[in-house]
């Protein structure tokens, strides 16, 4: 089915998934129409999204003529935004750091910056999750996890929220990413002088398989930003679905074991990144009874193939007890998301301890007039104000 819709008006962004549905109604594939009038093609359906991401003919790159200098330098020579055998070198390379096992090490440390965090919101009558949780823990762990020294971060949300939104065409965007580098450049050069016991340090000492300074700093460039915009938004995402299901937020706190299962079901059915699944034919491809054509773009809305009713039942509804594993937020195949433990822990860890320790938090502010971000990349809260009463 080939449709011609357009997603960027204001009642799409505020709430996506009436026009989500319609078009999963009319066919698991669509013809769309960007707000910068470049066409391509739109999955909305679960069976076609694992088709897509599942079939190694589709590329990830992305044309970069024409764009600035520092900017082609980082988008070319992305782990994203590669295809193999470029991909799977660069893939080999930081997977290692990113194993549950890895990961689960990190468990004592993020439950203390949590902690550390959660004790901010004590006594206070009114606060923003985002700012006072959400952001900063991911923030400071992938900080650490990368060895980026603590007194240098304040300028990173600032860079991170101008490249996540992902307009390679603007002014802003390619500065954001030429000042990164520039910082990430003397920072290599401070950490090769004095080798550290840290991500960077590692990637830096690697011999053989080395990456080359773009691809350096694009790596840098790539799990800062992945490794704290999305989870900030799961941390998000989950408060703001907790409070719209009452009964299923009295569940968790009866039953904390539910937590783990509660984080999956907030990434099927609010899933931090919206449709950051970019792929390019390189051949036709059927996708149910439309023929795409080589050279074509091709995304897929995450949001929408995660409430896909034949493969979810009651798709719209947040039942943390559903727990069968089949959503794609962090992706399917080859690129599948390396940070999906890091994430999945951080989640399950802010969202536990939380709870626990606040277990009457409510939303100072009715769900309806919460903004969302802008942007078709993310779903997540620009501020999420909530009040708490108990004393930890
Ligand atoms: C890839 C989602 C957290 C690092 C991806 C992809 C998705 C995704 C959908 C695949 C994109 C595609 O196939 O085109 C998410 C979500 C997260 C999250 C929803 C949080 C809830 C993280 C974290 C890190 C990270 C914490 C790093 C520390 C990456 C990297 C890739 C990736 C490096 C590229 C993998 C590749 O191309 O081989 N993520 N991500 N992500 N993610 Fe995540």
């Amino acid at each position: 089915m080939v449709a011609v819709v357009a997603l960027f008006s204001d009642e799409y962004q505020a709430d996506p998934h009436p026009a989500l549905a319609g078009l999963r109604r009319s066919g698991p594939v669509h013809r769309v129409v960007s707000a910068a009038d470049v066409p391509f093609w739109l999955v909305t359906r679960w069976t076609e999204a694992r088709q897509v991401l599942a079939d190694p003919s589709l590329s990830k790159r992305q044309p970069v003529d024409g764009l600035p200098q520092e900017l082609q330098a980082v988008l070319s020579t992305q782990l994203l935004l590669r295809d193999p055998p470029d991909h799977t070198r660069l893939r080999r390379l930081v997977s290692g750091a990113f194993t549950p096992r890895r990961i689960e090490d990190l468990r004592p440390r993020i439950e203390q910056i949590t902690d550390r965090l959660l004790d901010g919101l004590s006594g206070a009558p009114e606060v923003d999750l985002i700012d006072a949780l959400a952001f900063p823990l991911p923030f400071e762990v992938i900080c650490e996890l990368l060895g980026i020294p603590a007194a240098e971060r304040g300028s990173f949300r600032g860079w991170s929220n101008t490249i996540i939104l992902g307009d390679f065409g603007s002014a802003d965007l390619a500065e954001a990413v030429r000042e990164l580098s520039q910082y990430l450049r003397g920072l290599f050069a401070r950490k090769r002088a004095q080798p550290t016991d840290d991500l960077l340090g590692a990637l830096l000492a690697v011999d053989g398989d080395r990456l080359d300074e773009d691809e350096l700093i694009s790596m840098a460039v790539l799990l800062l930003v992945a490794g704290h915009e999305t989870t900030v938004n799961l941390i998000g995402n989950a408060v703001y679905l907790l409070e719209r299901w009452p009964e299923q937020k009295r569940r968790l706190l009866d039953d904390p074991g539910l937590v783990p299962a509660a984080i999956e079901e907030v990434l099927r059915m609010a899933g931090p990144s919206a449709m950051s699944t970019y792929r390019v034919t390189t051949r036709p491809i059927t996708l149910g009874d439309t023929t795409i054509p080589a050279g074509e773009q091709v995304l897929i809305s995450l949001l929408s193939v995660n409430r896909d009713d034949e493969r979810f039942a009651d798709p719209d509804t947040f039942d943390p007890s559903r727990d069968d594993g089949g959503h794609l937020s962090f992706g399917h195949g080859s690129h599948f998301c390396l940070g999906a433990p890091l994430a999945r822990l951080e989640g399950q860890i802010a969202i536990g301890r939380l709870l626990a320790r606040y277990p009457d938090i409510r939303l100072a502010t009715p769900w309806q007039e919460l903004r969302w971000r802008p942007g078709l990349l993310m779903h997540g809260l620009t501020a999420l104000p909530v009040r708490v009463t108990s004393r930890p």
